[in-house]
């Protein structure tokens, strides 16, 4: 079983949208039982609130099923065999000063067809969901075929 984590801040806008997307890509190529799929946030302001109005709007725009609750990073979710996907540096340092070197620490856009953009925005500041879907859907493509690639699926 391959265990992706999702992170971002506060769980409520990027990670939430990446887990939905993704879990959908996944589902779409009959992977649903050999990868699973999963998000929270570095911080604990939002624990137990459902993802933002616009990611939830976004997703259904789009047709992606949603109902998670925010959650914050575990220990136990850095196991060295999970790919942990942060949406942006500060995200991925925040991860690396709490938990340490992980193998499989990324950021998302590292996988995206597009190289420009380097962090996903936090639209809980720019509002801006419709751009942040269009760069989460690119980097989890990407993703996706990276993962299939390295553990044969
Ligand atoms: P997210 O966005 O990290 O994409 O879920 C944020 C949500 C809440 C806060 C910051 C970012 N906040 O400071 O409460």
């Amino acid at each position: 079983m391959v265990r992706v984590l999702f992170v971002c801040l506060g769980n409520i806008c990027r990670s939430p949208m990446a887990e939905a997307v993704f879990q959908k890509m996944v589902d779409d190529a009959g992977l649903s039982d050999q990868i699973v799929v999963d998000s929270a946030g570095t911080g604990s302001w939002h624990v137990g609130e459902k993802a933002h109005r616009g990611t939830r709007r976004i997703l259904s725009q789009h047709g992606i099923a949603y109902d998670g609750r925010a959650r914050q990073v575990r220990p136990q979710d850095m196991d060295p065999k999970s790919y942990i996907i942060a949406m942006d540096a500060s995200n991925l340092n925040d991860l690396q000063r709490q938990y340490g070197n992980h193998p499989h620490l990324h950021r998302l856009l590292d996988f995206a067809s597009q190289t420009n953009v380097q962090d996903v925005p936090d639209p809980y500041y720019t509002d801006n969901f419709e751009y942040v879907y269009r760069l989460v859907n690119d980097g989890c493509r990407g993703l996706l075929a990276t993962i299939r690639e390295r553990e044969g699926l």
